[in-house]
C-alpha cells in the first residue's frame, strides 16, 4: 500500500528518503513527505502528486539538512489525497513524527477519546491519533510509550516515528503490514519493502508482528511488546531490484494473490464491531434500508462479474430484488430508475468511463448512489452520494485479483446488513455469518498453499485452445471471473456458461479432451451441475470440478478436483475463486505470456 522509508546515519537524510521513496513508487501513491530532525527541530516537507513536487520543493532534499528522518508515500485510504492527510503527521508541539501504512480501526473511538482530552486534529487521517497517542504516554522512554500504544491501537500498522528528545534515533514498529530494517555501512534504514534499502544495503532484519526496532547511526536493538530486548538475524537480500519490486514474487499478478488474505481481512475487519456489522460510511439507518425496494448494480470487467455475484446474494440473503448491468449498456438504455430505489456502481479504479458515466446518469435520475470503490478519491468515490471503500491497496497486475475479492467482502457485508434491516435473518444466522467471513482470509491463505497442485495441473493446459467455465447460480457468477481471468493474460479463447444454458448452444463445441472447469459449491444445486458435468464427459470434455470439501460424490463425474474449504453458500465465490486465479496465472507462465502487462488491455479504461 503506501510505502516507508527511514534513515539514521552519517549522510545528509532527506535524499536518501527521497531515493527510498522514489524505489517504492511502483506500489502507487498520491502525495508524499519527509520529516527530518535538522538538530533543532523535527522539519516536515509534504506534497501532493508525485515524489517529483516533493524533489522540487526541497532542492532534492538540499533543503533539510539532518541525518535522520522517515519518509512516506501515501495511497489514500482515511481522507482525500491533500496536504494536511499526507505524512508525516505530527503531535500538537510538533516533537514527534509518525509514518504510518495500514489502517488504524478503532482510529474514530481513539480520536474521538483524545479530543476530550483536548488534542487537536490537523488531519481525516486514521495515522494521527497514533501521534497524539504517543505523546499521551510518553514520558522520556519512546520504546514505553510505543508498547503502551500498541495496546491501544487496533487493526494494521507499520510505523516509522522519530522524536525530537532522541534524535539520535528513529524507531519502527509493525503488526500484519509489512516492515524491514536494513544495515547499512554509513547507517541504517527502515522501509516497508525491501527495493527502498538495496542501494545502501542487502543485510536485512525482517521486523515480526508486534516488534519494535530501535536504530541509531551504528546500531540496532529490536523489543517485544512487553519492552523486553530480543535477538533477531538478519537476512541477506540475493534478489536484484525488479524481483524485488514484487516482493520476491515473478509477477505482480502472483504477489497480489498473495495479499488477498490480508486484503479481505484489511476489507472486512473494520467493519465488525462487538458481533455486528458497522458500515458508517453507507450513512443509511435501518428504517432508510427497509425503504429501498430495489438495487441496481452497475459495472465492467471484473467488478461486473463481482456484481453478479451480489445479485445472488442480495436476493438469497435479504430479499431484495436486484438488476445487474454492465456500465456501457446501463448508461445508454434509459434506465428505469426510482427514488428508492439504490444504485451501486462498483469499481477499482474509480476511474473507469462507462462506470462513471452510468453514475451520473443515476444522479441525473435522482436515485440515491453508493460507490464501492479501491482508489479514495477517484472519480466515482467523489461523485457518488456515499462511497464504501474496499481496502486492497494499489494493485498493479492489469488482471485483478485482490481488488476483485475485497469488492467481494464489501458485498456480503452490505448484504448481512440490508438482510438484518429487513428482518430476513435470525440474530443466530447473523452470527454464523460473521463467523464464515472471519475465517475467510485463514481459508484463502490455505487455497494459495495449494499452488503447487493447481500449477502441475495448469501446464498440462498450456496448449489448449479452447477452456469453458460452467456453475449454476452463485457458481455462474464464479465462472464468468474465471473465464475472464484465463483468457485476460493467456490469450486462450475461454466462455463462461450457466451450467443449465450449455445444451443451448455451447455443448456442439465440445472435443475429445476440451477442458471445462465446473464450479460446484451450491448444494442446492450438486446434482443439476453434476447432470451436466456427465453430459460433458461423454462428449469427450475433461472436467475439472470446483467444489466444496466433502462432496466426494462429484469424483463419479469429474476427471480432475479441486477442493474449498466449508463457508457460507454465499461466500463460496471467496475461495472458489483462488484455484481459478492461480490456474489461469499458471497457463499464462507457462506459455510464456506477459502475465501482469496482457496485450491490448489497460488496467483503467478511461476512455469509452
Ligand atoms: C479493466 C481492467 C479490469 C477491471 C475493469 C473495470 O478492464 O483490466 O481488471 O475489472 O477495467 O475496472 P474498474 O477500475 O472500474 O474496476
Amino acid at each position: 500500500m503506501c510505502g516507508i522509508v527511514g534513515y539514521i546515519g552519517e549522510s545528509q537524510a532527506a535524499p536518501v528518503l527521497l531515493d527510498g521513496l522514489s524505489k517504492l513508487e511502483y506500489r502507487g501513491y498520491d502525495s508524499a513527505g519527509i520529516a527530518v530532525y535538522d538538530g533543532e527541530q523535527i522539519q516536515v516537507q509534504k506534497a501532493v502528486g508525485r515524489l517529483k513536487v516533493l524533489s522540487e520543493l526541497t532542492h532534492d532534499g538540499a533543503t533539510m539538512p539532518g541525518c535522520s528522518g522517515i519518509g512516506h508515500t501515501r495511497w489514500a485510504t482515511h481522507g482525500a489525497p491533500s496536504g494536511a492527510n499526507a505524512h508525516p503527521h505530527y503531535n500538537q508541539s510538533e516533537t514527534i513524527a509518525v509514518v504510518h501504512n495500514g489502517i488504524i480501526e478503532n482510529y474514530l473511538k481513539l480520536r474521538k477519546r483524545l479530543e476530550e482530552k483536548g488534542y487537536q486534529f490537523r488531519s481525516d487521517t486514521d495515522t494521527e491519533v497514533v501521534a497524539h497517542l504517543l505523546d499521551r504516554y510518553y514520558k522520556g522512554d519512546p520504546v514505553e510509550a510505543i508498547t503502551k500504544i500498541m495496546h491501544r491501537v487496533e487493526g494494521s500498522y507499520a510505523l516509522g516515528i522519530i522524536f525530537k528528545e532522541h534524535p539520535g534515533h528513529i524507531y519502527a514498529v509493525r503488526k500484519d503490514s509489512p516492515l524491514i530494517v536494513g544495515h547499512g555501512k554509513d547507517g541504517n534504514l527502515i522501509a516497508s519493502d525491501v527495493p527502498a534499502v538495496l542501494k545502501y544495503t542487502r543485510n536485512v532484519y525482517f521486523i515480526q508482528n508486534e516488534e519494535i526496532a530501535v536504530l541509531t547511526g551504528e546500531t540496532i536493538a529490536f523489543y517485544n511488546v512487553d519492552g523486553e530486548e530480543i535477538q533477531k538475524g538478519s537476512t541477506t537480500i540475493d534478489w536484484d531490484i525488479n524481483a524485488a519490486e514484487k516482493g520476491g514474487y515473478e509477477h505482480f499478478m502472483l504477489k497480489e494473490m498473495y495479499e488477498q488474505p490480508q486484503t479481505v481481512r484489511d476489507t472486512l475487519s473494520p467493519r465488525i464491531k462487538d458481533g455486528s456489522i458497522v458500515i458508517e460510511e453507507l450513512g443509511m439507518d435501518e428504517e432508510e434500508i427497509r425503504g429501498i425496494r430495489k438495487i441496481h448494480i452497475v459495472a465492467c470487467g471484473s467488478a461486473y462479474h463481482a456484481g453478479v455475484t451480489a445479485k445472488y446474494v442480495f436476493e438469497g440473503m435479504a430479499r431484495i430484488p436486484v438488476e445487474v448491468d454492465l456500465a456501457s449498456e446501463f448508461r445508454y438504455r434509459n434506465p428505469i430508475l426510482m427514488d428508492d430505489e439504490l444504485v451501486i456502481v462498483i469499481s477499482q479504479s474509480g476511474e473507469t468511463a462507462d462506470s462513471l458515466a452510468a453514475l451520473r446518469e443515476a444522479k441525473r435520475k435522482g436515485v440515491k448512489t453508493l460507490g464501492i470503490v479501491n482508489v479514495v478519491g477517484s472519480s466515482i468515490a467523489r461523485e457518488a452520494d456515499r462511497v464504501m471503500y474496499t481496502w486492497a491497496g494499489p494493485e498493479i497486475a492489469v488482471a485483478t485479483t485482490k481488488a476483485y475479492t475485497a469488492q467481494l467482502i464489501a458485498e456480503y457485508l452490505l448484504a448481512v446488513k440490508f438482510a438484518q434491516a429487513r428482518g430476513e435473518v435470525t440474530e443466530a444466522e447473523v452470527e454464523g455469518y460473521l463467523k464464515d467471513l472471519q475465517r475467510l482470509p485463514d481459508q484463502i491463505e490455505m487455497l494459495l498453499s495449494n499452488k503447487e497442485r493447481i500449477q502441475h495441473f495448469a501446464n498440462r493446459y498450456i496448449a489448449a485452445k479452447d477452456v469453458f467455465f460452467v456453475g449454476r447460480g452463485i457458481d455462474y457468477a464464479i465462472s464468468l471471473e474465471g473465464s475472464l481471468k484465463l483468457k485476460e493474460i493467456s490469450y486462450i479463447h475461454s466462455e463462461a456458461y450457466a451450467a443449465g444454458e450449455l445444451k443451448h448452444g455451447t455443448i456442439s463445441l465440445i472435443e475429445e479432451g476440451t477442458l471445462v472447469a465446473a464450479v460446484v459449491t451450491q448444494e442446492n444445486l450438486y446434482k443439476k451441475t453434476v447432470s451436466n458435468m456427465v453430459e460433458l464427459t461423454s462428449r469427450g470434455a475433461f472436467v475439472l470440478a470446483v467444489t466444496n470439501a466433502g462432496n466426494r460424490e462429484i469424483e463419479k463425474a469429474a476427471d480432475y478436483v479441486v477442493y474449498i474449504p466449508q463457508t457460507n453458500k454465499y461466500f463460496t465465490n471467496s475461495l472458489a475463486i483462488i484455484p481459478l486465479q492461480l490456474f489461469s496465472y499458471y497457463v499464462a507462465v507457462g506459455k510464456g505470456c506477459d502475465v501482469d502487462k496482457p496485450r491490448n488491455l489497460a488496467k483503467s479504461v478511461t476512455v469509452e
